[in-house]
């Protein structure tokens, strides 16, 4: 065990070297391919930046076009997965059912199984990774609320797509609210790549067994299911509601969080790597005030949001230990206020994540990585002879 550094949650390990996202924890700064988060959250459309991860560059017109072309045409998912679907229990939590979904992909196409795919296939396996997703994620909700699933509409923008398979109903016309199509769009950017975190780094571990790349996307959105990681924007918005529901006391919650007799933690606040603030954070919660104020929704958890954060901010647990609200922590209200209910707040943050997953597992392929396997130190019992169960 000599040569082995213990690490556990790898909190100093590089995993890779990686050529998709720079984030410096110290500075707050996170780019993708060298360009700043607040610069494409505020310019770019999500599938500009989704092609800028996955293929390394910002897509010139024709590009773009054919891009968005093909994904357009492969929005629609075999018609037997509706069996699949229909197998889960209406109360099931869409993160898994959304994963599920994306596993079984590798069985409808079975040339994903196939290390040695070419350049061609493997695009083709993204194109549909990226149009299918939205296909499920709106199935896994319809499942959740007991509607009947619909089909994607291909006259509409990915995002508008996405909202109309999640809220319209067969008797009544529905139309898309552009400002919730942008503002789900901006968010989808901002979650789009977070170099190594839990899920992004079990994408390239499954990935580098040569499993197909639905299982290893797959194996990605489960990871993010956590509370830790992606599922904390669900977290969130229960805590708050459960500050509400509690008279409103922020003081009380952060109390319970300083107390180390108490599992508690402030959901949505501290990070493993930003330790002065989260980029995302920022952006999001000024994209709140936006987008509450332009759709006339007022949230009294915003204001409790706003009241906690500010309390946490200034107390010196918080201070000394670096913790900042990360990108969970507004985002929920945001999605709240965009009519999305709350279990569907990671299913969301895995609609933003795809294109960095693929990046990432594109990238662990094309450097040819060796297969992820940790080390340990063991610490178990010493050699001992095998007891008969009748003598035990
Ligand atoms: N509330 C109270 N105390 C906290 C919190 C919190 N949210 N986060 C960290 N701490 C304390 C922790 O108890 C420890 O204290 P001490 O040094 O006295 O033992 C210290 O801060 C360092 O924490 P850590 O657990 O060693 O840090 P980590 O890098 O292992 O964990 C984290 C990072 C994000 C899992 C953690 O901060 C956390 O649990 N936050 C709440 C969940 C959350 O918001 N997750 C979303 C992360 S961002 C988006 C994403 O990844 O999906």
């Amino acid at each position: 065990t000599g040569l082995i550094t213990l690490d556990p949650g790898y909190k100093n390990t590089g995993a890779t070297k990686s050529a998709i996202t720079f984030l410096d924890g110290e500075q707050g700064v996170l780019r993708y391919r060298g360009y700043r988060i607040e610069d494409l959250s505020k310019k770019a459309t999500f599938l500009e930046v989704s092609y800028l991860l996955i293929y390394g560059e910002l897509p010139n017109q024709a590009e773009y076009d054919k891009f968005t072309r093909e994904i357009t045409l492969h929005t629609l998912v075999h018609e037997d997965i509706k069996k699949i679907l229909a197998g889960f229990p209406s109360n099931a939590h869409p993160m898994g059912v959304l994963s599920s979904l994306i596993c079984s992909l590798s069985a409808f196409y079975p040339d994903s199984l196939n290390p040695n795919q070419s350049e061609e296939e493997v695009n083709l396996s993204i194109v549909r990774l990226m149009a299918k997703m939205p296909t499920f994620a709106a199935w896994a909700m319809k499942n959740k609320v007991g509607h009947p699933v619909n089909y994607p509409d291909n006259t509409l923008d990915y995002c508008s797509n996405l909202l109309k398979m999640m809220f319209a109903l067969p008797a009544e016309k529905y139309e898309v609210d552009p400002i919730v199509a942008t503002a789900l769009d901006k968010l989808l950017i901002l979650h789009a790549d977070h170099e190594q975190n839990c899920s992004t780094s079990t994408v390239r571990m499954v990935g580098s067994s040569q499993a197909s790349i639905y299982a290893s996307i797959s194996a990605g959105i489960n990871a993010l299911w956590g509370p830790l990681h992606g599922g904390a924007n669900q977290s969130v918005i229960e805590m708050l509601e459960a500050i509400k529901a509690d008279g409103g006391d922020a003081k009380k919650y952060l109390d319970k969080a300083k107390d180390k007799n108490d599992s508690f933690r402030l959901m949505g606040f501290g990070h493993r790597v930003y330790k002065n603030f989260d980029p995302r954070a920022k952006i999001i919660k000024q994209a709140a005030d936006e987008v509450l104020g332009r759709l006339g929704v007022s949230d009294p958890v915003l204001d409790i949001a706003k009241e906690l954060e500010h309390a946490a901010l200034n107390d010196q647990y918080f201070i000394d230990r670096k913790l900042y609200p990360n990108v969970d922590f507004y985002s929920g209200i945001i999605y709240r206020a965009l009519g999305i209910p709350t279990d569907m707040f990671t299913v969301m943050f895995a609609l933003g994540r795809l294109p960095g997953w693929i990046a990432q597992w594109k990238e662990m392929r094309e450097q040819k990585e060796p297969i992820g396997r940790p080390r340990q130190i063991y610490v178990g019992a010493g050699e001992r002879d095998y007891v008969f169960i009748n003598k035990r």
